[in-house]
């Protein structure tokens, strides 16, 4: 019986992994450290708060001493740390916040660890860190190189990828100097159920259901690689389970898109869905597809983001030889689902969005 402390476990890949945890795990203990920022909400952990084997902590990664009490408490004997500041616009427009929580954040688990781990009479006799990182650490790539690997060399260009490379550092040196049992997992652009809808496929569904406009950063040419959310769920297990200490993985999908041509498909599908069910119309009246209009009819160019990467794409060799590791939702399949998520989970998405974003989004990307 393995006993977690799931740091951002009420954002995105966090709810995502804990649900997959408990269902997976039942004996296991999980308790979710999470600060509930913006991007982290108690109804994404829905139905899990009256589980025993479940625990809730509201408090922030920065304050040290919660950090420390809890690892002892608790005895826990597995960290998997989410917890971050995601979005690469917010960290353009505030880094401090950034270099808090990834920076200084990260620093603080690291250090409660390494007391509670390595210098404790009554440590765990096994222990493990995990790191979920990203592949903006490694900068942009060209139309033909290759993918990144584990070894190519770091280039963040964004306040919050170069945040999340310092936490990458840090994690490895506290491997290297201290022996602290660390794994870290790098993966692409995720998607699917309880993603904020400030991230690119989420806004474009709730823009395009309520009328509004669908903001492509430049000439919509950069390319992500996309993999569905519970596949990185999964590539988490395996690195904890197959992993060694000390390395890190990249995760991807195999799946580069342009974000123009997702934009597309979202319309395309939203058009559909709305024929096939007469009661969207009732339900998202100013949606174009609502009044026999096309959804593509509210893509609109605005300003580009500042020092914008224009690609990423992962070399999965490492993930797939030594983990096993291969998606099993491909792009198509997990877009549907993702969108059929969102029409029915209507409440969720209103609950989580406030003015404030909507006002952030029109100050700072104004139609060009
Ligand atoms: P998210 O923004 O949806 O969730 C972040 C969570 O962390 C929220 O619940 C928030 O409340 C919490 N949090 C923020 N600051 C905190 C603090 N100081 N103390 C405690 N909790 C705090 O992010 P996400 O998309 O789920 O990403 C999770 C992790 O995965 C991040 O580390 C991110 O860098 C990494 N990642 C994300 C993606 C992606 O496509 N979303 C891809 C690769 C890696
Ligand atoms: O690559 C992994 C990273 O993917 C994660 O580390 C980050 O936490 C996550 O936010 C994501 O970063 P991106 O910047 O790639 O994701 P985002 O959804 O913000 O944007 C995806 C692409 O779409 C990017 O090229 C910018 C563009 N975009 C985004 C938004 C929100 C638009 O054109 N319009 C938009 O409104």
């Amino acid at each position: 019986m393995a006993r977690l402390l799931v740091t951002g476990g009420a954002g995105f890949i966090g709810a995502n992994f804990v649900h997959y945890w408990v269902e997976q795990y039942p004996d296991d203990r999980v308790v979710v450290l999470d600060s509930l920022t913006y991007a982290g909400n108690l109804a994404s952990l829905e139905g899990l708060t009256d589980c025993e084997q479940f625990r809730f902590v509201k408090e922030s990664i920065v304050e040290k001493d919660v950090v420390a009490t809890l690892l002892r408490e608790e005895q826990i004997d597995t960290v998997v740390h989410f917890a971050a500041e995601s979005h690469v616009d917010r960290s353009i427009s505030g880094p401090a916040d950034f270099i808090d929580t990834n920076i200084v954040g990260t620093h603080n688990l690291l250090q409660a660890a390494r007391s509670a781990w390595l210098d404790s009479d009554d440590a765990p006799a096994s222990h493990r860190f995990h790191h979920v990182s990203t592949d903006e650490v490694y900068g942009s790539l060209g139309p033909t190189d290759p993918g990144f690997s584990e070894s190519t060399p770091y280039a963040p260009n964004s306040p919050y990828s170069a945040s999340k490379a310092a936490s990458d550092h840090l994690v490895r040196a506290y491997h290297h100097t201290y022996g602290l049992q660390v794994t870290t997992s790098n993966c692409s652009n995720n998607y699917g159920p309880y993603q904020f809808p400030e991230k690119l496929i989420p806004l474009m569904i709730v823009n395009a259901l309520e009328g509004k406009l669908l903001p492509v950063y430049g000439d919509g040419s950069n390319i992500r690689d996309w993999l569905y959310v519970e596949d990185h769920v999964r590539a988490i297990d395996l690195v904890l389970k197959k992993g060694r200490v000390g390395e890190t993985y990249n995760i991807g999908g195999n799946e580069e898109w342009a974000n123009i041509d997702i934009v597309n498909r979202i319309c395309a599908a939203i058009d559909t869905a709305f024929v096939d069910d007469g009661e969207l119309a009732t339900r998202f009246p100013d949606a174009p597809a609502a009044k026999g209009g096309q959804t593509a009819s509210l893509i609109t160019s605005v300003k580009d983001r500042p020092g914008h990467d224009w690609r990423y794409a992962i070399d999965p060799s490492r993930a797939q030889n030594e983990l096993g590791f291969r998606p099993q939702h491909d792009f198509a399949g997990g877009l549907a689902s993702t969108i059929d998520w969102m029409l029915n989970n209507e409440a969720w998405w209103r609950a989580v969005m406030d003015g404030s974003y909507r006002d952030w989004v029109t100050k700072h990307y104004a139609s060009s």
